[in-house]
């Protein structure tokens, strides 16, 4: 964890102080110093490129022991994008209690989103999961954060931005033996105690109760479970009048076996809930922050596993909204529960929708670990969702749904819909399925991160797990 104390100076400390540096900046840290500081740049000893860090000893002429000085490469060349860049390393690799000179970072980038960067990256990399290791890692990191500007409100939203994409990323890590669907609805239930705040409530429904709503894909999915599906539905009303709320609807597959349509190779599929745990995640930030929207939240939660009662391909399930699906792979899923889902959602009044779900290899292939794919009904709110993802820089690009697909996931012989369209365009086909749901009133986004939601191959400082991608896009997208 990061803790962070604002101050105006620093604190009569010894701890090591950490300072951005440009090329050819002037060096005016203090006077007892900064000529040896300008000599040791002049014989190359301390380099300014972009990320590197140089450790100074100090000896006593200043009061901190050691400066860690990070080039910030041309001044010119510097932007929101660099300091993140520089961010990366700042954390426990430098040690436990750092006096950090916020302003020596800033160059020409505006001083709230800097220090919303700073910290909200600082936070991020420093990130472990250690729930289950015998010795935990240490990661606690104590700043001083000095500054002479007012950033105390950005810092604190930045925190719990970070809090809760932690949280998500704690989700989405645990292993299915310790979280099944009725674990995160007890988790949802906890959470919401926890935000201890009137504008939110929460409803999780039981298998019976799921069954009174007739939600015949989702349970479908949950035939073949030992475990009890949980359908999770939470509400924030962040206006003074309820009208007008975007639904977030996460899939919530807490493993996917792929069912009798077996998988060949399963492993990291315990990230199939990290569509739940993202909107779980935005959830939290939302109410945190205070954000002035209209949300609600939904989770069809259940596992995709295989017994004697489970889903066969073949089958044809009823969905909620009356429509018939003919199963042609049960280890197309996702998108039963999510047809369920986006239906719940309108019928309780909402008419803008974003689903998130890890949803197709396809999608992978397509683009990749680093790449969510978009797509959606109403081209304007893409746009203005793409906007908003390039300013939090998560990398996202649209992909089509064709008349063609369209057409294909309509070609059951035997019932209105077919839960597969095969190999190609599979990222397009399960997108077009769900479209199949949404009312054409309704302003609808899909997000498919089966790619970017939990890495396996992690490139430079880049980690092994879940990310909480989208929760910071989705966030900035309602406020
Ligand atoms: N959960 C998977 C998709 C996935 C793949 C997530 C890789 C994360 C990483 C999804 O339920 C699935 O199995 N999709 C199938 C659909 C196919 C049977 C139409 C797929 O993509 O192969
Ligand atoms: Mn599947
Ligand atoms: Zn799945």
């Amino acid at each position: 964890m990061l803790d962070i104390n604002i101050c105006l100076q620093q604190n009569d400390s010894d701890k090591p102080l950490v300072l951005g540096l440009f090329i050819n900046q002037k060096v005016e840290i203090d006077d007892k110093i900064n000529d040896d500081i300008e000599e040791l740049i002049k014989s190359k000893l301390i380099k300014l490129e972009l990320g590197e860090t140089n450790k100074i000893t100090t000896f006593s002429k200043i009061k901190n022991k050691v400066i860690y000085l990070i080039g910030l490469g041309a001044k010119e060349e510097y932007t929101k994008e660099k300091l993140k860049e520089v961010t990366k390393s700042l954390t426990a690799s430098l040690g436990k209690e750092l006096v950090i000179q916020f302003d020596s970072f800033i160059g020409n980038l505006d001083v709230l989103e800097a220090a919303f960067e700073f910290v909200l990256n600082a936070h991020y990399y420093n990130y472990k999961y250690d729930e289950f290791l015998s010795k935990k890692i240490e990661n606690d990191v104590s700043w001083e954060f000095v500054t002479k500007y007012e950033v105390k409100q950005t810092i604190i939203e930045a925190m719990n931005l970070a809090v809760a994409i932690d949280n998500t990323r704690d989700l989405v890590n645990k292993p299915y033996n310790y979280l099944s669907a009725i674990d995160l609805a007890d988790y949802a239930q906890e959470l919401v105690k926890t935000l201890d705040n009137e504008r939110i409530s929460i409803h999780t429904y039981d298998k019976k109760q799921i069954e009174v709503l007739k939600m015949g894909a989702f349970l479908a999915v949950n035939k073949g479970s030992t475990c009890e599906p949980r359908l999770i539905y939470i509400k924030y009303q962040g206006l003074d009048e309820w009208k007008d709320p975007i639904a977030l609807v996460g899939k919530g597959i807490m493993y996917d076996t792929g069912g009798y349509s077996i998988k060949t190779s399963m492993n990291t599929m315990k990230c199939d809930m990290a569509g739940a745990a993202t909107v779980l995640g935005v959830l939290e930030c939302l109410v945190r922050n205070e954000v002035k929207v209209n949300a609600m939240v939904i989770i069809c939660a259940t596992d995709n596993r295989i017994n004697g009662e489970a889903l066969l391909p073949d089958d044809i399930v009823t969905a909620m909204n009356g429509k018939t699906i003919e199963i042609v792979s049960t280890d197309a899923e996702g998108r039963l529960t999510l047809a369920d889902g986006v239906y719940f959602a309108q019928k309780e009044g909402s008419q803008e929708v974003i689903d998130i779900a890890t949803l197709t290899g396809a999608c992978v292939v397509a683009l990749g670990e680093y790449t969510t794919g978009i797509f959606g009904n109403h081209q304007d709110n893409i746009n203005k969702f793409l906007d908003v993802a390039i300013k939090t820089g998560e990398s996202t690009w649209q992909l089509p749904i064709t008349e063609h697909i369209k057409k294909q996931v309509r070609s059951s012989k035997v019932a209105d819909f077919t839960n597969s369209t095969g190999r190609n365009m599979g990222a397009s086909g399960a997108a077009a399925f769900i479209e199949g749901f949404i009312e054409e009133k309704t302003k609808w986004i899909h997000l498919d991160i089966a790619g970017t939601a939990f890495h396996t191959t992690p490139s430079n400082k880049e980690f092994y797990g879940a990310t909480g991608v989208m929760v910071q896009t989705i966030y900035n997208y309602l406020k």
